[in-house]
């Protein structure tokens, strides 16, 4: 990447990004539409309302004084929010938001040409910067610091180093992985926020406020519904209600009530506490292949067909949030609670484990 790939005078957050990441067509469109219903202020941004609370004093404090907001991470499971959080904050501060990722930056030189060409005050967004390869982030540290990079100039005896200054910005973090931090990058940020799962009413408010941008009429059971399915997630949550506009439209003449929601939600094989396809398939082949378990992860890799990888960061975190699977010593194993769910009946030897 070069200088170039990073226009200074962007016009937009997501122009910005699609500079960067390498997105399949579908991702852009779910990218476009969730920027389409992101709330722009405080105003308008439902629940997290301790982290809401903070940064609105750090927000009218650092305008009070005429400064940049101090450096922030935002970490927390994926959906929750964090990028929409990074958008308020910048136009609160009324600044400019650059929008970039850890993994989109390959050498020192990617950041450094980043880093040069912001404006005084603009924010620097870095999702999952987590993947920041060590050398890159290197050069954070004195940027977030001192507001200058070191740059190491030629090579071998006569290579040297030259500071560069850099404007005052803000960085911005956002991490789904806190502990994959290093602790020097960690400690630079002023402030560190964690953003919660969200409230079932929290939720709804989310989707029908959703379905008002959309211009889609949504009854309130409907709604209620789906807010007890979208895994207290607001991305979840509003790409169901993308999705079952789609039935709405083109079956039931544009209204989801709670008949089309129930019927949307049977076609896309999504249950009554959000279980998806692949969480149902996990909890099903755990309990009728390996009576339930004790499993390692490999085995129920085998088993499903799916890398240790992705159920491990996909899949397990929610079902063990629903007290559905624990992690044991011996490996992955049901909890009477997913035997009941799932309509089935634990073998005689497990009653004694639950
Ligand atoms: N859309 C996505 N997240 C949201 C939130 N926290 N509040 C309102 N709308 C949202």
């Amino acid at each position: 990447m070069t200088i170039d790939d990073f226009s200074a005078d962007s016009p937009s957050p997501s122009r910005a990004k699609t500079a960067f990441s390498v997105v399949s067509a579908e991702g852009k469109r779910d990218e476009k539409f969730e920027n389409t219903l992101r709330p722009k202020d405080f105003k308008n941004y439902i629940g997290q309302s301790e982290v809401k609370e903070n940064m609105k004093v750090f927000v009218a404090a650092a305008k009070k004084r005429g400064e940049s907001l101090d450096h922030a991470l935002f970490y927390g499971p994926p959906g929750l929010g964090k990028t929409t959080l990074a958008t308020i904050l910048a136009t609160e501060m009324g600044a400019n938001l650059r929008i970039t990722s850890g993994p989109a930056m390959e050498k020192p030189g990617d950041l450094a040409a980043i880093l040069t060409n912001l404006k005084p005050h603009d924010f620097l967004f870095i999702d999952e910067i987590h993947r920041l390869r060590l050398p890159v982030e290197e050069i954070l540290y004195t940027a977030m610091e001192d507001f200058a990079i070191d740059l190491v100039v030629g090579k071998g005896p006569s290579a040297r180093t030259m500071r560069i200054d850099v404007p005052p910005f803000t960085l911005l973090g956002a991490t789904t992985r806190a502990s994959l931090l290093s602790s020097p990058l960690r400690d630079r940020f002023g402030h560190v926020e964690k953003l919660r799962f969200y409230e079932p009413d929290e939720i709804q408010k989310i989707i029908e406020r959703s379905a008002k941008i959309l211009n889609v009429t949504l009854e309130p059971e409907a709604a209620k519904l789906l807010s007890e399915c979208a895994r207290r997630t607001p991305r979840i949550a509003n790409r169901l209600l993308r999705r079952i506009r789609d039935f709405a439209q083109i079956q039931h003449a544009g209204v989801i009530t709670l008949p089309v929601a129930e019927q949307s939600l049977g076609h896309l094989s999504i249950d009554s506490i959000g279980l998806d396809h692949a969480d149902q398939e996990y909890l099903t082949v755990l309990c009728e292949k390996f009576q339930g378990g004790p499993a390692g992860l490999s085995t129920i890799s085998a088993a499903i067909g799916e890398d240790e990888q992705t159920l491990e960061d996909m899949i397990e975190p929610f079902l063990i949030r629903e007290g559905l699977l624990q992690k044991t010593p011996r490996g992955r194993m049901v909890t009477l609670q997913a035997w009941k769910h799932l309509g089935l009946t634990p073998p005689a030897k497990s009653a004694s484990l639950f």
